[in-house]
């Protein structure tokens, strides 16, 4: 793992993750989506498979939180991995670009405007941070890393609805610029409504660029 933020003060350290060091760290990053989403036990193996393949897709990049071990209580101590991101780029073969499409059809959006936002963009897939780690703006720190140096023109990620959009998921995302690209939406398989946020890449620009 290569050390992205070194502050020896920073606790926990940020990390970027090649994807050997993410394979290796795949029952403890599921364990923080499990943890963090509140899903039930058990969620985590219907996930691994997906997780596994995505590794391999074109553009996949991963950072993730460690809290190093510390050597003087524990004789065997490991760092202890407390939260994870990761997206690619996305590509039309992709099930989630699809359903993004046919969504954004069934809008009313023209097909030269979701070519325009379906053809250059990253996909924010994951973003979790262990509720014990919750609050301090390590989510953000994973986001802004992830999205530092991208090649792509923009950003898309989906995320549950909820009231208000009262969460901390909602409001990083608000934060850092993300605009409405679809809402309540159900994508094949979940009754659950999703939205679908965007903006342009790369984040320096004002943001309050949405796409
Ligand atoms: C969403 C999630 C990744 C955000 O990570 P996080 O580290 O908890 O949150 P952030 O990096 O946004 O930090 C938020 C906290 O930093 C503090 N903060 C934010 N902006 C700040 C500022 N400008 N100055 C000072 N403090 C600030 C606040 O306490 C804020 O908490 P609040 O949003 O409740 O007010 C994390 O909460 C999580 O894993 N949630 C569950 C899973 C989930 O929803 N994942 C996303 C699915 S799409």
């Amino acid at each position: 793992m290569r050390p992205v933020d070194t502050n020896a003060d920073q606790i926990p350290l940020v990390v970027e993750l090649s994807a050997a060091e993410f394979r290796d760290r795949l029952q403890e990053a599921l364990a923080i989506y499990v943890a963090a989403m509140g899903y039930p036990r058990g969620t985590e193996y219907h996930r691994a498979p997906m997780w596994t393949e995505h590794v391999q897709r074109s553009g996949w990049c991963g950072v993730g939180a460690v809290v190093p071990a510390d050597p003087s209580t524990e004789s065997d101590a490991v760092d202890r991995l407390v939260a994870v991101a990761y997206g690619y780029r996305g590509a039309p073969e992709q099930w989630w670009h699809q359903q993004v499409r046919t969504g954004l059809r069934h809008t009313g959006w023209t097909l030269d405007r979701i070519d325009t936002i379906l053809d250059d963009y990253f996909e924010l897939t994951e973003l979790h941070v262990h509720p014990d780690a919750q609050g301090h703006r390590l989510g953000e720190t994973l986001l802004l890393r992830l999205l530092d140096r991208r090649p792509e023109r923009g950003v898309l990620l989906s995320t549950p609805e909820v009231a208000d959009e009262d969460n901390r998921a909602w409001r990083l995302y608000r934060r850092l610029g993300f605009t409405d690209v679809l809402r309540h939406f159900r994508f094949a398989g979940d009754n659950r409504p999703f939205a679908v946020l965007g903006r342009n890449l790369p984040l320096g620009r004002s943001l309050s660029a949405g796409l």
